[in-house]
C-alpha cells in the first residue's frame, strides 16, 4: 500500500498544475470559476484519458495561484482550493474559509495494488445524494455503495448495485452543496461514512484516480457543470411522454391490436405499445416470429392507424447458431467478444448460448446499428434495450474476456460498466441514420454517468409493493440529481399482482414522471388500466388524462434540460436543501415536477398521509385550498388521489385532454399562474417529432407574474403554434378586472376540473373547508407571435 506522500516538485504547464509526490503524481485543472479536475496515478504510469462519460472535456484556464510555505493555493471567483505540501493534501473551501471537502489528514490518496482511494474527511453532519440508480434514503450518510451494472432481477429496498452506474455525488458540508464525479468506469466504491467515523471515500478498481470537484454553491449549478462535461439529453420525440403500455409479452400480433384498440374504446389516452421478447423467433435478436408476427408491416400498419407507435426490445447477446443470418453474419465480421485466446466468448441467455457484440468499437456499433436501421425502416419508433449490464443469468461474465474500447484494448473488468451505454448508442446511432428527421427514442436498463445523452432509462424489474412505489421515487429523484434526466418505473410493478388499491397509486404517481410506461412480468396479471376494476380504470383515464393535459409544463421542462441538465422531475434537494425535514423518512419521497409542482407519493392502502411543505405558500393542486409551508399537514387522501400542491409563483401551462400527443387539442393554451409571489417560466413548443427544433423551428417564450402583472414575451424562434387562444386561470387572487394594454378583458369565474369524479367521490366538493376555487379566466384572442402580452390584473 502506497500512501501519496510529500509533495517534491510542482510545475505549471498548460494551464495545469503537475505536482509530483514521494509516490505519485498529480495533476490538477481548473474548468471553470466552480470546477477543479485532479487527475492521480503513481509514478511509473502516464495520465490517462477516459472519454466515455465525458467526451469533451476542457482544457483548463489559466490559474490564479500563490505558493506559500506550506502550500499551494489556488483561487477562483466561486472557491479556493488549498495544496498542502507535507503531506500532499487537497483542501476545497468556500472563499469565507467554509470547507466543503478536504482529505483525510493521514490518508488522502492511497494506492493498494492496482486499487486506488481518496479519502475524505467526515464532516460534522455532511449529508450525500444521488449516485444515480441506487436504493437507500436520499441521504447516503453512513451508507456504502457498489458500482457495478447488475442485473438485480426482483431487487429489494436496499438492493446494490443495480443496474446503472453513476459515480456522481452531490454533498452538503457546513450547509454548503458540492459535488464530486469521479471519472472511472471499472468497479467502483464509495463510501460515505459507513462503519467509520472518520471519512468517506470513493475507490476504483482499477484505472486511475480522475475526479472533478464542482462547488456549485447551488444544486443546480453543480448539476449543470456536470452535465456541461457528462452531456444533457436531445428533446425526445412528444410521444414518449405519453403514456407507454408494456407487458412480458403481448404475442401473437392480434394480442397487441386488442391492447391498442381497448386503450382507444375506453378513451384511455395512450402513445406507445411495447412488443418484449416474444415477437422474436426463439428469442433470436433482429428475427420476428414466422407463427405469431407473420406479417410485422401489416401489424405496425395497423398499429400507426390506432396512432400507437411501437417499441421493441432488443438484448444484446446473439443466438449463437451455424445458419442464423445475424450470428454468422456477426462471426463473419468478427464483432464477438472473445477470450484471450481467440475463441468466441458464449454466455447463456433468452435464445440459449449466445454471443455478444463488442459495443465498445465503433465498427461494431456501425454493424449493430445496421439491422437496428431495418426494423426502423420496418416502422419501429422506438427502441427498449434490455440486458445490457452484460447479464448471464445471474452470473458473471468472465473477467478476462477481451474488449476492443475504441482501439485501447482491454477486458471485462474495465469493459463492463459502459457496455451497456455504447449499446444503447450504437441503438440511437442506427434509429437515428434510418428515420432521417424523425426523432427515436431509446430506454435502456444498464447505462453509466453520460448515458443520459442517448437514452432514457427504467429501474429494472421491481416489486408490486408498496415500498417498491416509494423506492421508485426515490430512485427518479436520485437519476434526476445524478444527471439522468429521462427514467420512471415499472407502473404496478415487474414482479407480483398489485394489491387492491396500490395500482391506482402507482398510476397517479406515475403521471408525473418524465417516463410513464406500464409493464408487467411474465404469467403475473394483466395490468392493463382496466384490469384492476371499474375504478382504478377510472383512476388511471384520470392521472393518465391529466398527464396529457400536463404535456405543455412536461415538454417545457425536457427543454429546460437540454440546456442546463435540470431533470423535469426535481428531488426536494434542489429548492430546499436547507430544510431538513426533507431528509428524513416521512417526506424524503416528495419530488417536485419542475420547480412549483409537488408531488407527495402515499401508499396503496394509505387513507391520510403525512406531507411537508417546504417553505412558501401553496395550493392544493385538486381545489386550491391554501397550505401554509415550513410545516408538515396530516392530509385526508382519497382512494383516488395523491396529494399534489403547487406554490405560490407557480405557473403551469396545460392543454385539453388528448387521447395521443399528436391529436389536435382545442387549441386553448391554459396557462394556470398561483398567485402570492413572482413566477418565471419559459414556455416551449415545437412539432415535437423532428429536428427542426434545431434549425430553428421552435417557439420560445417568457412568461413573468408580479403583483397581478402578467407579461408573455413575443416569442423566439419560428415555430407556429398549436395554440391559438390563451387562458389564463389566476389562483388564489380576486382581482375584478384585467387589462391587456388599453383593452379591457372579459374575466370569468371558472371552475377548472383535471380530474373527473369517481364514484362517490369528488376531489373538488370532498373538502368541505376548501377555499373557494378562485379561477379566472381571460381570454385573449390575439396573434402571440411577436407580440409581447402585458396583462394587469385590479
Ligand atoms: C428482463 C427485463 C424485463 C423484461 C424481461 C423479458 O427481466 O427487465 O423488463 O420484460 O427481461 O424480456
Amino acid at each position: 500500500m502506497k500512501i501519496i506522500g510529500e509533495v517534491g516538485k510542482w510545475e505549471l504547464r498548460n494551464s495545469r498544475l503537475h505536482i509530483t509526490t514521494a509516490e505519485g503524481q498529480v495533476r490538477i485543472s481548473q474548468i471553470s470559476s466552480a470546477t477543479f479536475r485532479v487527475q492521480a496515478c503513481s509514478l511509473d504510469e502516464i495520465f490517462q484519458e477516459s472519454g466515455y462519460a465525458c467526451p469533451v472535456i476542457p482544457e483548463g484556464m489559466a490559474f490564479q495561484f500563490s505558493e506559500r510555505e506550506d502550500s499551494l493555493v489556488v483561487e477562483t471567483l466561486d472557491v479556493r482550493l488549498i495544496i498542502s505540501k507535507s503531506p500532499f493534501r487537497l483542501r476545497f473551501e468556500r472563499l469565507d474559509g467554509t470547507v466543503l471537502s478536504e482529505d483525510d489528514p493521514g490518508l488522502g490518496i492511497v494506492w493498494d495494488g492496482p486499487e486506488v482511494t481518496n479519502y475524505k474527511t467526515l464532516q460534522p453532519g455532511e449529508r450525500f445524494f444521488g449516485l444515480g440508480e441506487k436504493t437507500g434514503p436520499l441521504d447516503r450518510a453512513g451508507k456504502q455503495y457498489r458500482n457495478w451494472n447488475t442485473d438485480a432481477y426482483a431487487y429489494g429496498p436496499n438492493t446494490d448495485p443495480l443496474y446503472v452506474s453513476c459515480p456522481f455525488y452531490m454533498g452538503m458540508s457546513h450547509e454548503n452543496m458540492y459535488g464530486i464525479f469521479l471519472n472511472n468506469h471499472w468497479e467502483t466504491t464509495f463510501n460515505f461514512g459507513a462503519a467509520n467515523d472518520r471519512f468517506s471515500f470513493f475507490q476504483a478498481k482499477g484505472g486511475q484516480l480522475d475526479y472533478f470537484f464542482f462547488a456549485g454553491p447551488e444544486p443546480a449549478d453543480i448539476l449543470r457543470e456536470y452535465t456541461a462535461l457528462t452531456g444533457r439529453i436531445k428533446l425526445p420525440p412528444m410521444w414518449s411522454l405519453g403514456f407507454q403500455q408494456c407487458r412480458y409479452s403481448y404475442s401473437p400480433d392480434k394480442d397487441v391490436l386488442r391492447v391498442a384498440r381497448t386503450f382507444r374504446e375506453k378513451e384511455i389516452p395512450a402513445d406507445v405499445i411495447y412488443l418484449d421478447i416474444h415477437y422474436m423467433q426463439d428469442y433470436k435478436v433482429f428475427t420476428w416470429d414466422k407463427e405469431k408476427f407473420p406479417d410485422p408491416e401489416s401489424l405496425i400498419r395497423q398499429l400507426h392507424e390506432l396512432n400507437f407507435k411501437v417499441v421493441v426490445i432488443l438484448d444484446p447477446g446473439v443466438k449463437a447458431e451455424k445458419g442464423y443470418h445475424v450470428s454468422d453474419d456477426g462471426v463473419e465480421n468478427d464483432v464477438f467478444l472473445k477470450y484471450p485466446d481467440g475463441q468466441l466468448y458464449r454466455g447463456a441467455v433468452w435464445p440459449g448460448w449466445s454471443n455478444f457484440p463488442d459495443f465498445t468499437a465503433s465498427r461494431v456499433r456501425k454493424w449493430w446499428a445496421d439491422y437496428v436501421g431495418k426494423l426502423a425502416k420496418q416502422g419501429i419508433s422506438g427502441f427498449w434495450n434490455d440486458m445490457n449490464e452484460p447479464a448471464v443469468w445471474g452470473h458473471h461474465t468472465p473477467n478476462l474476456i477481451g474488449f476492443e474500447l475504441e482501439g485501447e484494448k482491454g477486458t471485462h473488468k474495465e469493459a463492463h460498466n459502459i457496455y451497456g451505454m455504447q449499446m444503447a448508442l450504437a441503438t440511437k446511432q442506427g434509429a437515428e441514420d434510418a428515420l432521417g428527421e424523425e426523432r427515436t427514442f431509446i430506454l435502456t436498463r444498464a447505462s453509466f454517468s453520460g448515458g443520459q445523452r442517448d437514452s432514457a432509462v427504467w429501474t429494472g424489474d421491481n416489486h408490486a409493493t408498496n415500498p417498491h412505489l416509494m423506492l421508485g421515487a426515490r430512485l427518479v429523484n436520485s437519476l434526476g440529481i445524478s444527471g439522468f434526466p429521462f427514467s420512471g418505473n415499472d407502473v404496478g410493478g415487474f414482479t407480483g399482482d398489485a394489491a387492491p388499491g396500490l395500482y391506482r397509486r402507482w398510476i397517479a404517481q406515475a403521471a408525473f414522471h418524465p417516463l410513464m410506461r406500464a409493464h408487467t412480468m411474465i404469467n403475473s396479471r394483466s395490468a392493463e388500466p382496466w384490469c384492476f376494476g371499474e375504478e382504478d380504470l377510472e383512476v388511471a383515464r384520470n392521472f393518465i388524462s391529466l398527464r396529457y393535459q400536463l404535456l405543455p409544463h412536461l415538454y417545457s421542462l425536457f427543454y429546460e434540460s437540454t440546456k442546463n441538465g435540470m431533470p423535469p422531475v426535481r428531488s426536494l434537494l434542489f429548492d430546499y436543501h436547507r430544510e431538513w425535514k426533507i431528509f428524513t423518512e416521512a417526506f424524503e419521497n416528495q419530488f417536485a415536477l419542475g420547480q412549483h409542482l409537488l408531488i407527495c407519493p402515499v401508499d396503496g392502502e394509505a387513507a391520510l398521509a403525512k406531507v411537508y411543505l417546504p417553505e412558501g405558500r401553496w395550493y392544493h393542486f385538486f381545489n386550491d385550498k391554501v397550505c401554509e409551508g415550513a410545516q408538515e399537514h396530516l392530509l385526508e387522501v382519497p382512494r383516488d388521489l395523491i396529494p399534489v400542491f403547487v406554490k405560490a409563483g407557480g405557473i403551469i401551462p396545460m392543454q385539453s385532454i388528448t387521447q395521443h400527443v399528436h391529436e389536435p387539442h382545442d387549441k386553448i393554451l391554459r396557462l394556470h399562474v398561483y398567485h402570492g409571489a413572482d413566477g418565471a417560466y419559459e414556455l416551449y413548443e415545437d412539432d415535437g417529432h423532428t429536428r427542426q427544433n434545431e434549425a430553428g423551428n421552435y417557439a420560445l417564450r417568457k412568461i413573468n407574474y408580479k403583483d397581478g402583472i402578467l407579461t408573455i414575451s413575443p416569442q423566439e424562434g419560428a415555430y407556429k403554434s398549436a395554440f391559438q387562444h390563451l387562458h389564463i386561470y389566476l389562483h388564489g387572487a380576486n382581482f375584478k378586472k384585467a387589462k391587456a394594454g388599453q383593452q379591457e378583458l372579459k374575466i370569468e369565474k371558472s371552475d377548472f376540473r383535471f380530474l373527473k369524479a369517481i364514484s362517490n367521490f369528488d376531489p373538488y366538493e370532498d373538502y368541505p373547508d376548501a377555499s373557494k376555487i378562485i379561477a379566472e379566466l381571460l381570454r385573449v384572442e390575439t396573434s402571440w407571435y411577436s407580440d409581447p402580452i402585458k396583462i394587469q390584473f385590479y
